[in-house]
């Protein structure tokens, strides 16, 4: 049970040139080359994982229920505002996480306040740009280092 599992949804592929007023203009490359350092000398295994369909985002985190995956930050990008899909598979398997979002999608479009993945997060950290992220890991890290100590 050793595993951080980072999921990105739809379109944060384009992170770096895409609206980098709203996203910033680090790629995801970069972001999640901090993310894996950092997780790594906190003796945790790390993936990230991104993907435009909703269909392999579901599958990741059903598999994550068998592959040792203790805990997952999620950005479900568009997502957050869409899938009861996800929201289902992420209640199924029961792995605690973090919901991440480098922009507030509450001081955007009023679409964008409905989260389908809120109320069953750990936590929510949102606005912070790539520092969201990072922000959000060293939260896992320390909640992992007291209830899960690395074997
Ligand atoms: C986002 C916010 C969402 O509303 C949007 O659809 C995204 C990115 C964020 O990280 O700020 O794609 O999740």
């Amino acid at each position: 049970m050793d595993r951080l599992l980072v999921l990105h949804g739809p379109n944060l592929n384009l992170l770096g040139s895409r609206e980098p007023e709203v996203y910033g203009r680090q790629a995801l490359a970069e972001i999640d080359a901090r993310l894996r350092a950092r997780t790594e000398s906190a003796g945790r295994a790390f993936e990230s994982v991104q993907s435009n369909a909703e269909h392999v985002l579901v599958e990741r985190v059903q598999a994550a229920a068998g592959d040792g995956t203790c805990f997952i930050l999620l950005n479900p990008a568009a997502f957050t505002h869409t899938s009861v899909a996800l929201r289902d598979a992420l209640a199924a398997v029961a792995i605690p996480f973090i919901e991440v979002h480098l922009s507030n999608p509450h001081a955007r479009e009023p679409f964008r306040r409905q989260s389908y993945f809120s109320d069953l997060a750990v936590g929510i950290v949102s606005g912070f740009g790539a520092n969201s992220y990072s922000l959000a890991l060293d939260a896992a890290l320390a909640r992992l280092a007291r209830l899960a100590p690395a074997s």
